[in-house]
């Protein structure tokens, strides 16, 4: 008889959080949703309190917190602000913790879960990208297991965990975004509003402009070469539109390992959840049932495949991500933080589109070679890079 998992989801109302819930949804006998979180939007958190039925509910915006607590609070604890994140991330009762808050915000539940012993399903990339030396050290004295849920990731831990040969290089895809045909004359016109049409997943507004600047795959880089310990040399990023291979692993044999599958991120959140579930501890756990809800490849309606190397020259962006992995210490850090800020600024029509890498870039260049120290550290180094940004902003952007 199998036994449901626990599952705590930070950033439920999410679109890794609701796919989460969707999939939980299918397999209702194998998961529990055992607390949950939001932060603006009252209305969804409200639906998923009444369908799921959590013990414990955080909710980080304080006025969101109380539209919550007015309609749901018979039917479950609700708490509010970071403390509460917190709470949920080392929920007594939770197996399993889903990471898959927006940003930064991500970062002190996360060390929370692991320092409490949770395994996690990472989707939070920020926190690998700005923090990513001090959650392994986290992870190093813990029992935590973490298994990723960005598809590129999950694929190359699916590569990874299957074969015990001499890795060679690992290759991530791109889809290459909305722009990816795009000359630099008509990026510079790109409306936010198309920016955040992306051809092939359906996103948050954060991640969608990182696909269109390939800063998403720049920030994978990073969090790749966290997650699987490789030097930035031996990770390389692949442009292809079609989006069906997600993850590669080269082989010294000279074989190449592929995951594909249709683009619908609840295959590698189930897998990520399937994983977790079977190889937490004494309770029985049948992953072989779980479904993810995906539909399967067709291969003979003849479908190409096409790989493009990367142009470094329209997407910097990925070139600076590059860059600040050499740097090493805090660049990964300050370069996610200038991100973060840009691309507020570019969703509110404060600078333009080709003004996001040139903001990167201007905050990169100001670092100063200080190493990544306590979680104190990377907020002070955090804030440095934003008000960096914030400078820059007042000198070339423009308000609206
Ligand atoms: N979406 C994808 O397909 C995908 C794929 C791979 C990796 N990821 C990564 O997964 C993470 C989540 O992405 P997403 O696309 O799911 O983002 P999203 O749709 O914007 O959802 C973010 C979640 O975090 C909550 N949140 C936002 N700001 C917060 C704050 N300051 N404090 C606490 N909670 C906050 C949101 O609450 P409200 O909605 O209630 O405001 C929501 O539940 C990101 O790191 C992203 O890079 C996403």
């Amino acid at each position: 008889l199998s036994v449901a998992r626990n599952i705590s989801i930070l950033g439920a109302t999410g679109s890794i959080g609701t796919q989460t819930l969707d999939v939980v949804r299918l397999n209702s006998e194998a998961f529990n949703v055992t607390a949950l979180t939001a932060n603006k939007n009252a209305n969804l958190a409200i639906e998923q309190i009444r369908e799921f039925r959590p013990d414990f509910v955080a909710i980080a915006d304080p006025e969101t917190a109380e539209n919550v607590k007015e309609a749901v609070s018979d039917l479950c604890q609700i708490e509010v602000g970071e403390a509460a994140l917190v709470k949920a991330a080392s929920y007594p009762s939770a197996d399993i913790v889903v990471a898959a808050l927006v940003g930064f915000s991500c970062l002190k539940p996360l060390l929370a879960a692991i320092g409490c012993g949770k395994d996690v399903a990472i989707a939070n990339k920020e926190s690998l990208v700005a923090a990513g030396s001090l959650v392994k050290e986290a992870l190093g004295q813990s029992a935590s297991r973490l298994v990723p849920v960005d598809s590129e990731h999950n694929s190359l831990f699916q590569c990874l965990q299957n074969s015990k040969k001499g890795v060679r290089r690992v290759l991530i895809t791109a889809s290459g975004g909305p722009f990816l045909h795009h000359s630099k004359e008509q990026l510079m016109e790109v409306s936010p509003n198309e920016a955040v049409r992306h051809p092939r997943w359906d996103m948050g507004a954060k991640i969608s402009i990182d696909s269109a600047t390939l800063m998403n795959k720049g920030l994978e880089v990073i969090e790749a070469a966290v997650l699987f310990d490789l030097p930035a040399r031996m990770i390389e990023v692949l442009v292809h539109p079609q989006s069906l291979v997600h993850g590669m692993v080269e082989y010294l044999d000279g074989s190449t390992h592929v995951v594909m599958y249709e683009p619908d991120m609840k295959v590698a959140i189930s897998d990520a959840l399937s994983r977790l579930a079977s190889c937490s501890s004494d309770k029985p756990f049948h992953s072989e049932s779980l479904n993810s809800g995906c539909s399967f490849l067709d291969f003979s309606s003849g479908r190409t495949l096409e790989f493009i190397p990367p142009d470094f020259q329209r997407f910097p962006c990925l070139k600076l991500a590059y860059r600040s992995l050499e740097i090493g210490g805090c660049a990964p850090l300050v370069l996610n933080a200038a991100n973060e800020v840009a691309v507020e600024s570019y969703l509110a029509e404060k600078i333009g589109f080709l003004q996001i890498p040139m903001l990167v870039e201007a905050v990169l260049g100001q670092y100063d070679g200080q190493e990544l120290g306590s979680v104190d550290d990377i907020l002070y180094r955090d804030s440095w890079a934003r008000e960096q940004a914030r400078c820059w902003l007042r000198e070339y952007g423009h308000s609206k």
